[in-house]
């Protein structure tokens, strides 16, 4: 049993305030369910905060990003190694946020993969295409590139570590979700590619779906096969949102 991954993503959001609100709702009201696992990405000033609200509960703490680099002379970048020091489970890396608007490479995201690795913490791995990359029959030749980059990198037993989210960028933030059988087939295509360099660490990794998940979609495709839960942008800023989108997946387990 893989179980469920519930991952809020919350992007450039949120204040002091608001963020102590949404973490008093998230606390409260997360399933108790050991088949689900809720986990919230914070942006990096409300790291710690969010850390002594997680504290004692079943509730995840991870970031959005992180520095290829281990240490040193990097202004403005954070290392893994503080991601872990101030209580960080999981880190997203290669979201298509990154990728589109900050420059990211596959190189440079298969090197935050294995920098977030190095310090025992988990990378959760962003793919998927474009709409234009969609409409012109090339989705798994993007996805052979996005993973299968990090695959040549570090190898496929990095991926007992690791969690993969397939985020087709035409459904992120747009409200146009895909279909859950649109879903299940990449994600199936996902899996093979790994099963390809080794069944059991296929058979183990999460593959989260991502792109306007919301407390009525989520069950559709939380229920597939391939589907081991989701990152979820806009509907993890509220705390009933994301709740119900937890649930779905509580139910499911
Ligand atoms: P969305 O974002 O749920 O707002 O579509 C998902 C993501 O970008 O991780």
């Amino acid at each position: 049993m893989r179980g469920y991954l519930v991952a809020g993503n919350w992007k450039m959001n949120g204040s002091a305030a608001s963020i102590d609100a949404l973490m008093t709702g998230i606390i409260a009201g997360a399933p108790v369910s050991s088949g689900v696992e809720v986990l919230v990405c914070p942006p990096f000033p409300y790291l710690s905060s969010v850390a002594a609200h997680v504290a004692g509960s079943s509730v995840a703490l991870g970031a959005q990003n992180v520095s290829q680099y281990k240490s040193g002379a990097f202004t403005g970048e954070t290392a893994a190694s503080m991601l872990r020091d101030v209580g960080c489970k999981y880190v997203i890396v290669g979201h298509s946020e990154r990728r589109a608007l900050l420059g990211e490479t596959s190189e440079i995201v298969a090197e935050k993969f294995q920098a977030v690795l190095d310090v025992s913490l988990q990378p959760i791995l962003c793919v998927g295409e474009t709409l234009a990359q969609r409409e012109s029959g090339q989705t798994q030749l993007v996805i052979d590139e996005q993973l299968g980059t990090v695959l040549s990198s570090s190898g496929v037993d990095a991926f007992a570590n690791a969690v993969i989210a397939y985020e087709p960028v035409w459904a992120i933030g747009t409200g146009m979700t895909a279909s859950p059988e649109q879903a299940q087939d990449v994600h199936r295509y996902i899996r093979a590619i790994l099963e390809a360099a080794s069944e059991t660490v296929a058979a183990g990794v999460k593959i989260l779906y991502g792109g306007s998940v919301k407390g009525d979609n989520a069950s559709g495709l939380f229920s597939k096969p391939d589907i081991d839960g989701g990152l979820i942008g806009g509907a993890s800023l509220k705390s009933a949102d994301f709740l119900a989108i937890a649930a779905a997946a509580a139910t499911l387990s």
